[in-house]
């Protein structure tokens, strides 16, 4: 039933992660590429990163993820109104990686779709169900992140090769009487677009032996001038969504970023004011930058490390291609 007079709280019910077996260490980089495990440590703070098998995509992943959040939820898959996959590497062009998510969970009928925004599209699609689930016309939403990065990774170019992993994140949202996302601020840059890119396989440039050859189905990435951006980018979106809440880094318990590299979440830490060690969740040393996947990783491990306990107040902050951004407050 339909109830939009009312507006309801959103929390978070039920987190759960997928990663793929293969660990794909530095040690392994350096009989690859020209690089170093020291490198590639102290540039970004990557040891080893997951890699799907071939036969594992997006949406395989993805379901073994939302399982997860789902029981930890106490909830069926019959029980979700709707359907939100973040992923710039899905299944394929259409059906939407969602769509393939709902069949392989066995349910048809509820609304189901992808987002593309990159490294921020697991903050946005928390953003988006929480407007579906605020207004009363779901009960019960799901959203999950779900990347294989090593498909469209140039394992030739050692610049963007040594940062990149596979996995996927997945939570269950509904209605909660108190708490919940708190706050919410999302932004975008297209101006900025060219900084990190695929640049083929679209209707720009569509795929061709030529593409293949050119190695234009694989990311291009500017990684020091997006570094600029993404130190003041996610300290800019942190400072806004707290600032709607009038809360500073003493504050906030707990700082789940999107892992891009270490040097990142340190810079924003202290624009925050807080201890790194003690106040940002990092996991990118195991599993490398993983896109929208990441964070959504991130914040299912905190909970399960005990990281996050009930009334802590949690900043979850990403950065990524589009340019696009998003920070969310939650009170857990
Ligand atoms: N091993 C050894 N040397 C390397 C490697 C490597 N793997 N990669 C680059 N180098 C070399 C370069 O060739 C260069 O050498 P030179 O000085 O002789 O020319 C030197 O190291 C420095 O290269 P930089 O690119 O300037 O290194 P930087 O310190 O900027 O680190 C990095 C590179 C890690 C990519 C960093 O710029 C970064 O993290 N950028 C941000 C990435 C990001 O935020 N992405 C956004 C989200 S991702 C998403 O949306 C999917």
């Amino acid at each position: 039933m339909n109830n939009i007079e009312k507006t309801f709280r959103t929390g978070i019910l039920g987190v759960g992660k997928y990663l793929p077996e293969r660990r794909l260490t530095n040690a392994d980089l350096e009989k690859m590429i020209d690089t170093t495990d020291e490198w590639i440590v102290t540039r970004t703070g990557i040891k080893e990163r997951r890699i799907a098998r071939d036969d594992e995509a997006a949406s395989d992943m993805a379901v073994k993820a939302a399982q997860v959040a789902l029981k930890n939820a106490g909830l069926e898959a019959k029980d979700i109104e709707l359907i939100i996959v973040a992923t710039i590497t899905p299944d394929m062009f259409f059906p939407s990686t969602a769509c393939q998510l709902q069949y392989k969970l066995g349910i048809t009928g509820v609304p189901a779709f992808d987002i593309s925004v990159a490294c921020s599209g697991y903050v946005y699609g928390l953003a988006i169900a929480d407007q579906f689930i605020k207004s009363g016309l779901y009960k019960y939403a799901l959203v999950v992140a779900s990347e294989k990065l090593s498909t469209v990774t140039d394992w030739d170019d050692r610049s963007t090769c040594v940062l990149f992993g596979d996995g996927s994140g997945a939570a269950v949202l509904g209605r909660v009487d108190d708490g919940g996302i708190m706050a919410v601020s999302l932004g975008a840059d297209g101006s900025k677009g060219n900084l990190l890119q695929l640049p083929a396989g679209g209707s720009r440039m569509p795929a061709s032996k030529k593409t293949v050859e050119d190695k234009q189905h694989t990311i291009k990435m500017e990684g020091n001038v997006l570094f600029k951006h993404a130190v003041k980018i996610m300290a800019e979106a942190a400072l806004d969504v707290t600032a709607k809440l009038g809360l500073k880094g003493e504050d906030i318990d707990i700082i789940i970023p999107h892992q891009a590299n270490i040097r990142i979440l340190n810079a924003l830490a202290q624009r925050m004011g807080v201890d790194p060690d003690k106040k940002v969740y990092l996991n990118i040393y195991k599993y490398g930058n993983m896109s929208a996947a990441s964070s959504a990783v991130a914040l299912t491990e905190a909970v399960e490390e005990g990281r996050i306990k009930k009334g802590d107040t949690i900043l979850m902050d990403a950065f990524g291609g589009g340019l696009t951004w998003g920070a969310l407050v939650i009170k857990w």
